[in-house]
C-alpha cells in the first residue's frame, strides 16, 4: 500500500505549525516547522506564512488548516482571540489562493477533536466524547459515536454567572492572574461539571498546551460521573486532524 500523506497547518495566535501527516497512522512524515504568528495577523500576511510553510515542505499536494475561531463553509464568523479582519472573511478562499493548491479549513478544537478520535483518546469510543482545548481561549468538540458535531463553541457558554467561559478558566487566564493549580483547578473542575449537567458526556479530553501538566489538575476534578483524561497527541492533534479532514475532502 502506498503511504497517503497531506500537510497539516496548525494556525495559532502565536505560532504557524505544519507537517506532512501519513494519515494512516497519524505520524508526522518530517518535523514539524513553525513560524511566529506575523503581527497583524491578517489573513494576507497568514496567507504569506502558510505559503512559507508550504514552500518549506516543497509541498504541492492537499493541505489541512486549523484556525481558532467558528468555521463555516470556508468562511470565519467569529474572531474571539484573532485579528478583527478575520470576521465573515472568505479564509478559505484566501488562503487555498495564496498556497495555489487544494486548501480546507476548518476550527482549531474540531481539528484535535478529529485527531483524538482517529489515533488518540477518543478511538473506538462510543457514546459522547468532549474534547475541551485550553490554550488563549477554550476550544472545544463534540464527538457523538465516533462522529465530529463542528463549531460547538463551549468556551463561549456563559459560565459562571454574567462571563464566558474562556474568560475564566482558559490556560491564558492562569497565566495572566498568575493563579496556582490550587486556585485554578476549582474554576476548571465548575466548568467541567457545567459541561457535565448540559451534555452528559461519557468522555471529556483535555487539550491544549496545558495537558502536558495533566497529573496537576485531573487527579483534582471532583464530582464528574464520566472519565477524565488528558489529550493524547498533545501539541500536534490540530496538524494531525487537519490534514485528516482534508484527505477526506480531497480524496487523498
Ligand atoms: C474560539 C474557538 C477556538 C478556541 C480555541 C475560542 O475563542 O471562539 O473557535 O476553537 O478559542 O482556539
Amino acid at each position: 500500500m502506498t503511504t497517503r500523506i497531506v500537510l497539516g497547518i496548525d494556525i495559532g495566535g502565536t505560532g504557524i505549525k505544519g507537517a506532512p501527516v501519513n494519515i494512516d497512522t497519524g505520524e508526522l512524515a518530517a518535523p514539524r516547522h513553525r513560524i511566529a504568528t506575523p503581527q497583524p495577523a491578517t489573513p494576507e500576511a497568514v496567507g504569506a506564512v502558510v505559503k512559507q510553510i508550504v514552500e518549506h515542505f516543497h509541498w504541492s499536494g492537499p493541505i489541512g488548516c486549523t484556525f481558532p475561531a467558528i468555521v463555516h463553509n470556508g468562511v470565519t464568523l467569529s474572531a474571539a482571540n484573532v485579528d478583527q479582519t478575520w470576521l465573515n472573511a472568505p479564509a478559505q478562499q484566501i488562503l487555498a489562493a495564496a498556497t495555489g493548491l487544494p486548501l480546507i479549513i476548518l476550527n482549531d478544537a474540531d481539528a484535535a477533536g478529529l485527531a483524538e478520535v482517529t489515533f488518540g483518546a477518543a478511538k473506538g469510543r462510543g457514546g459522547k466524547t468532549i474534547v475541551i482545548t485550553l490554550g488563549t481561549g477554550i476550544g472545544s468538540a463534540l464527538i457523538v459515536n465516533g462522529e465530529l458535531i463542528t463549531n460547538t463553541e463551549f468556551g463561549h457558554l456563559i459560565f459562571p454567572k454574567d462571563m464566558i467561559a474562556e474568560k475564566y478558566c482558559s490556560a491564558k487566564v492562569k497565566e495572566d492572574k498568575d493563579l496556582s493549580w490550587k486556585e485554578y483547578n476549582p474554576r476548571l473542575n465548575a466548568y467541567l461539571l457545567h459541561l457535565q449537567l448540559l451534555f452528559s458526556p461519557d468522555l471529556i479530553i483535555v487539550g491544549g498546551g496545558v495537558s502536558k501538566k495533566a497529573d496537576k489538575f485531573i487527579p483534582e476534578m471532583k464530582g464528574l460521573r464520566c472519565e477524565l483524561v488528558a489529550a493524547t497527541l498533545k501539541n500536534e492533534a490540530g496538524i494531525i486532524g487537519a490534514a485528516l479532514e482534508a484527505a477526506k475532502i480531497f480524496h487523498a
